[in-house]
């Protein structure tokens, strides 16, 4: 029985801050932030959007009616929580009006746990192959203005299907999944930005990644050629630039040379974007298949990396149908609106974060279907 992808959905904000821009404002040199990060735009988070909203906007991009009444779980993966006990899951549940009789739950550990929530799934569909299981990947990556993780910000959720027969990508059995207690990277309960020792980050980001390709030759005597591609969580895209390095040693070979062109290809949206945390490595995945040289049958590698730490490599087989069932990323990110850096700062600072007070947002310039209105009695509207 295959299971695996049978549809993924992407939204992020409507406004965005042009990189270049916020260099000259840092008194940075744009080409680090271009060429040394390798970021072009940043998504711009209005006070009216959070996880639950972004969530609610990509699932409601691909469920049907039909997908709704096979629907037996819902999970949403994210560090950028909204509370620290009720589920996003279950204030998105009512955005998207599922059924009742529909489980609800939020997944935690850093950037990694979308990919839990894609295992989980799995495993959900094999014993109950008549259900299918929604999973978002939901996040607002916030470092902190001036601060040298704010180049890597970013906002947006990636919403997947999972079932049987999948349409997109059929998982294969094997997954290495690697762990250890290490503080790259993490956030207080009382913080709404994130510390992060960026370095240690991306030396630790490396090590995973090579410690579970590794472990994954082992087990499968899989070699590079065997794959069309591999995809990296990009919480910024010379991340991925330097794990597939790591790896390829400079190799100069024909195989080398396409999974350097196939990474290219799957960093475009994320380029655009900036970190989405959990929904980064599926981001990728979207921009390869849309943007990438792919094909039915052909293996793609996903490496999920979460500080803390967490790594998993897994693998899946691209369906023939693929491209019918992803939204159309480019025509979204199209037409996003270009704002000011000051326009950014003063949104960055009017997020909802730790205030306690009462609170009731101006929507009368907001469009979206699904909006934070503002906060009442502790309860968000
Ligand atoms: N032209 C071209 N390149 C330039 C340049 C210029 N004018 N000026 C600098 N550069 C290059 C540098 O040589 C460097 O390249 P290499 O990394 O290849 O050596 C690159 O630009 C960045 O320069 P710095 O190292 O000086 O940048 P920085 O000190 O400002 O920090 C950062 C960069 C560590 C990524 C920082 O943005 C950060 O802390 N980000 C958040 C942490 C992060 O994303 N870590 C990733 C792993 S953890 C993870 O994956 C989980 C997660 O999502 C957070």
């Amino acid at each position: 029985m295959q299971v695996g992808i049978d549809k993924m959905a992407f939204a992020t904000t409507d406004e965005y801050v042009d990189l270049r821009e916020l260099a000259r404002t840092r008194g940075d040199e744009p080409d680090k932030y271009t060429i040394g990060i390798g970021q072009d735009q940043q998504a711009v988070v209005p006070p009216t959007q959070d996880i639950v909203t972004l969530g609610a906007r990509a699932a409601a991009k691909l469920l049907t009616a039909e997908d709704k009444r096979h629907l037996s779980t819902i999970i949403v993966a994210t560090e950028s929580g909204i509370d620290n006990s009720k589920a996003s899951a279950i204030y998105i549940k009512h955005l998207l009006g599922l059924d009742d009789f529909v489980r609800a739950v939020e997944l935690k550990e850093a950037c990694y746990s979308g990919t839990a929530g894609v295992q989980f799934a799995k495993g959900l569909v094999t014993m109950n192959p008549q259900s299918t299981v929604l999973v978002i990947a939901a996040d607002i990556a916030r470092y902190g203005l001036a601060t040298p993780g704010e180049v890597t910000q970013g906002a947006g959720a990636v919403a997947m299907l999972i079932s049987t027969n999948p349409r997109v990508l059929s998982l294969e059995d094997t997954s290495v999944s690697y762990t250890k207690d290490v503080m790259d990277f993490w956030r207080p309960l009382y913080a709404t930005e994130a510390h992060v020792d960026g370095k240690y980050s991306t030396n630790v980001y490396i090590e995973f990644f090579l410690q579970c390709w590794q472990r994954y030759q082992q087990i499968t005597g899989h070699q590079l050629a065997d794959f069309a591609a591999l995809t990296f969580h990009l919480p910024f895209t010379k991340m991925g630039k330097k794990a597939l390095e790591g790896l390829l040693q400079a190799d100069q070979s024909a195989v080398a040379e396409t999974l350097r062109s196939q990474l290219t290809a799957s960093q475009i949206y994320s380029r655009k974007v900036g970190n989405l945390y959990t929904g980064s490595l599926y981001l990728g995945l979207m921009s390869l298949l849309q943007n990438g040289t792919v094909n039915a049958g052909d293996r793609i590698g996903l490496f999920s990396y979460g500080s803390g730490a967490e790594g998993e490599f897994y693998t899946g087989i691209v369906q023939p149908q693929f491209k019918k069932y992803l939204n159309d990323v480019a025509d979204d990110l199209g037409a996003r609106q270009r704002v000011s850096v000051g326009q950014y700062e003063q949104e960055f600072n009017a997020q909802l974060g730790l205030n306690q007070a009462d609170i009731a947002f101006d929507l009368s310039n907001d469009h979206e279907t699904f909006v934070l209105a503002g906060q009442k009695n502790h309860q968000r509207i």
